[in-house]
């Protein structure tokens, strides 16, 4: 058994089941190709969104599974509608993993999906989507803006995007403040029937993921190979057992491919 699978069947055991889904396993693989038609202001040319610029690829195959799975998981009861993407430590690919996600639940036409960047240390699903950080989700929570005011509407499907908002000096308190709290309940309600994936800190540097991790029905870990070890991945586990841990995404990882199919370059080579 392989670390990340002995990772996985903790986290299954950690949920109390003796099973566990299978990680999506994807690799970034870039081709050059026009951008598809978006909303004005919206440019999503970076060629990492490949469930958009590179559907055909073996990545955006790895995300559209990761998107069956997670449509699978959070639909076999009550609706889980409100998904946190993180990691153990920073850069593992959360906010890659949130974006691309978040496209490919919105291309399934009957899937209305809100993406939110709750990374208000770093935020970087703007820079994804080719827009400027403007109104968001720290004007909402300390300004009182009205969420509406905030949402961004992609043109990919029915995805809608919440930036971060503007700089605050105190994040940690912001994130475990009863405001925020009380603000991603709401928004759970208000969208009760919509997909609400929230891109976060990691875990492991960051209190306030745990706090957020509280109020979301599940939980996405992202895993970078060769980054992140088992050990972080256990801790992070640990901090996080409370919520249902949908799978772990083992991110930008060597595949076994064969080569005259498809032609796979690992993070460095993109
Ligand atoms: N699978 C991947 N293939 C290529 N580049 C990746 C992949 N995953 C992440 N990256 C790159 O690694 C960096 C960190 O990714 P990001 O999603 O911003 O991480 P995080 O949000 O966890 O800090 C970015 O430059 C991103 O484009
Ligand atoms: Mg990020």
């Amino acid at each position: 058994m392989s670390r990340i699978e002995e990772a996985l069947e903790k986290a299954a055991k950690l949920r109390g089941e003796s099973t566990f889904e299978i990680p999506a396993k994807k690799t970034v693989h870039s081709i050059h190709k026009p951008p598809p038609m978006t909303t004005p202001g919206i440019k999503l040319t970076n060629q990492l969104l490949v469930t958009v610029n590179d559907p055909h690829t073996q990545a955006a195959e790895e995300y559209s599974k990761l998107k069956s799975v997670i449509v699978k998981l959070t639909q076999k009861g009550p609706f889980m509608n409100m998904l946190m993407v993180t990691s153990s430590i920073g850069s593992e690919g959360k906010s890659l993993t949130a974006v691309n996600l978040a496209l490919s639940l919105a291309q399934e036409f009957d899937h209305t999906v809100l993406l939110v960047d709750a990374d208000i240390r770093n935020p970087s699903l703007h820079r994804y989507l080719g827009i400027e950080n403007s109104l968001g989700l720290t004007d909402c929570l300390i300004d009182g803006a009205d969420v509406k005011d905030a949402l961004i509407r992609t043109g990919v499907g029915k995805l809608s995007f919440l930036p971060a908002g503007r700089d605050v000096p105190n994040p940690a308190e912001v994130f475990t403040s009863k405001r925020m709290r009380d603000f991603f309940l709401e928004m759970k309600n208000r969208y009760h029937d919509r997909y609400i994936i929230i891109d976060t800190p990691p875990v492991l540097p960051f209190a306030e993921t745990r706090s957020l991790s509280a109020i979301v029905d599940g939980i996405v870990l992202v895993a970078k190979e060769g980054l992140v070890t088992l050990h972080n991945i256990e801790e992070t586990i640990e901090c996080i057992k409370g919520t249902p841990m949908l799978g772990i995404v083992y991110n930008a990882a060597a595949t076994e491919f064969h080569a005259d199919r498809y032609h796979y370059s690992r993070e460095g080579n993109v």
